[in-house]
């Protein structure tokens, strides 16, 4: 068998989006809290006699298999850094769902760096990636850690978030994502030229987390992002509303949407509760998840 490398990286999910005015680079000041999440794409790496990538598993439709995948990029980047040609082969194997506000593709690309790496023996300092990572995108640095942490400046300069226990999530999914690019453009206009609050995380939030509170993280869900999201998605609200009345803590949209996340008490109320909003038919998919669960690694090696 040739040499592989398969690592394994989780969703996230922002139990904080505040998002401040649009800047002069075009992206927005944030102050958010990410914590990842147990739904797992897997990325392995082998060689081939050109760079090129297939994707398989639950959700496959759409994922560009050219240089518009950050997996792609993530791999030419550390090429680059480590003197390799880039023909290799990366296998996406998806469970993130797609355009869905969960960073499945800086997923892949996190996981693309830490299997390139481990691939051709480069050693490449922490620090390195992680400045690999923010080049590939704003969300990347945290899939490569995981955990919880505070994000600011564009999402991308972390710092890690202490947590006690673990939080009980359902996720509703939507057939048809949402643009990124789109959502932060339509709250500009939402908002108009004169706004500019400073982004800020309330420290009863931080709170909640350190002392593993879910009712009281549940009530302080918030993201910024929502106004824009259910403007471009009315049904979002109305699955918001339906989970909270099917006895969630607290709901909001995850990152840009269109993914609803609700916090459950427990397990068991999670499963309750994926059952109760199939039932509603307001949504595409309805699965449960837990975090905090820790960023992109390496989970085996043929050589
Ligand atoms: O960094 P990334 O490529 O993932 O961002 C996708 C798009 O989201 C950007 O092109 C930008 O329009 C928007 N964005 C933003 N401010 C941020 C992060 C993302 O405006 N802090």
């Amino acid at each position: 068998m040739s040499k592989s490398v398969t690592v394994r990286v989780p969703g996230k999910v922002n139990v904080y989006l505040g998002v401040g005015p649009r800047e002069f680079s075009g992206y927005h000041e944030l102050a958010t809290i990410f914590q990842s999440v147990n739904v797992y794409d897997e990325i392995t790496v082998s060689q081939a006699s050109e760079l090129k990538i297939s994707v398989s598993g639950r959700y496959t439709e759409g994922v560009p298999t050219d240089s518009r995948n950050l997996a792609w990029q993530a791999a030419e980047l550390v090429a680059r850094a480590c003197g390799e040609d880039s023909n290799i082969h990366i296998e996406i194997d998806k469970s993130i769902p797609i355009a869905a506000g969960m960073a499945g593709g800086s997923a892949d690309a996190a996981a693309t760096l830490v299997a390139c790496d481990a691939f051709w023996n480069a050693g490449i300092p922490r620090e390195q990636l992680d400045a690999m990572a923010g080049q590939l995108g704003s969300d990347v640095p945290f899939m490569l850690h995981g955990g919880c942490a505070l994000g600011v400046g564009r999402g991308d300069v972390l710092s890690p978030v202490m947590t006690r226990g673990v939080f009980h999530w359902v996720f509703a999914t939507f057939d048809d994502g949402l643009s990124t690019a789109q959502i932060y453009a339509k709250i500009d206009d939402m908002r108009g030229l004169d706004f500019e609050l400073d982004p800020a995380v309330p420290t009863e939030l931080l709170g909640a987390l350190t002392r593993g509170d879910a009712p009281a993280l549940g009530r302080l869900l918030h993201n910024d992002l929502q106004a824009a999201a259910i403007a471009a998605k009315s049904k979002l609200g109305d699955a918001l509303e339906a989970g909270l009345e099917l006895g969630a803590l607290g709901s909001l949209i995850s990152g840009s949407g269109p993914t609803c996340a609700f916090l459950a008490r427990d397990e068991s109320s999670a499963i309750d509760l994926v059952v109760a909003l199939k039932a509603t038919g307001l949504v595409d998919h309805v699965f449960h998840a837990h975090g905090p669960v820790h960023g992109a690694r390496v989970i085996s090696t043929s050589r």
